[in-house]
């Protein structure tokens, strides 16, 4: 619990960014601070493999999926200190090769994420990070196309969920947030 909230306390609030009416939440000020970024690391790491550990001592954590952008930034240390493979979901367009595509509801309109098509395996082991929960609409389009894929999502990570938004309902498997927001 006191990593909470040492974390917690390194969040730093933006009225009114990137436009009127939302409080911003920015991270950045935890990376910038080895000691922080180290225990967010490890914090993530230890949920990880306790989670592993209490459900199934064989399950085995094959691959990171980390979300465009901020998810880039977590889920390849996060993948290196497991032993797992890092593989990126991104905005359409940007991935070469064979990819699936899955278009999401956003605040305003729509997007639409890719992912390699041979990145993920029939059958493998997936956990799905990013940096924040706020409607939820990003990670549940991650989810559907690491499912279209054949893996199997087994928990979404955040370092930070928006209570008030009640997102994580609509995700088909658990979610970990390390700070709550309401
Ligand atoms: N993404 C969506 N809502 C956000 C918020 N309030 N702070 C940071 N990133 C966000």
């Amino acid at each position: 619990m006191a990593d909470v909230e040492y974390l917690k306390s390194l969040l730093k609030s933006h009225p009114d960014f990137p436009k009127k009416g939302i409080v911003f939440l920015d991270i950045f000020p935890l990376l910038r601070d080895p000691v922080a970024f180290e225990t967010l690391i490890t914090h993530f790491v230890h949920h990880i493999t306790s989670q592993t550990i209490t459900r199934s001592s064989t399950r085995k954590i094959d691959v990171i999926v980390g979300l465009d952008a901020r998810g880039f930034l977590l889920g390849p240390i996060i993948a290196l200190r497991l032993g797992a493979a890092f593989v990126p979901v991104r905005k359409k367009g940007k991935l070469p090769g064979e990819c699936a595509t899955v278009t999401y509801e956003k605040e305003y309109g729509s997007d639409s994420f890719d992912i390699q098509a041979d990145a993920i395996q029939p059958g493998q082991n997936v956990i799905v990070v990013d940096d924040l929960i706020a409607t939820g609409g990003s990670a549940k389009a991650a989810g559907e196309l690491v499912s279209k894929l054949g893996g199997n999502v087994l928990e979404y990570l955040f370092i930070i969920e928006l209570t008030f938004l009640n997102a994580t309902g609509k995700l088909d498997a658990p979610a970990y947030s390390i700070v709550k927001v309401d």
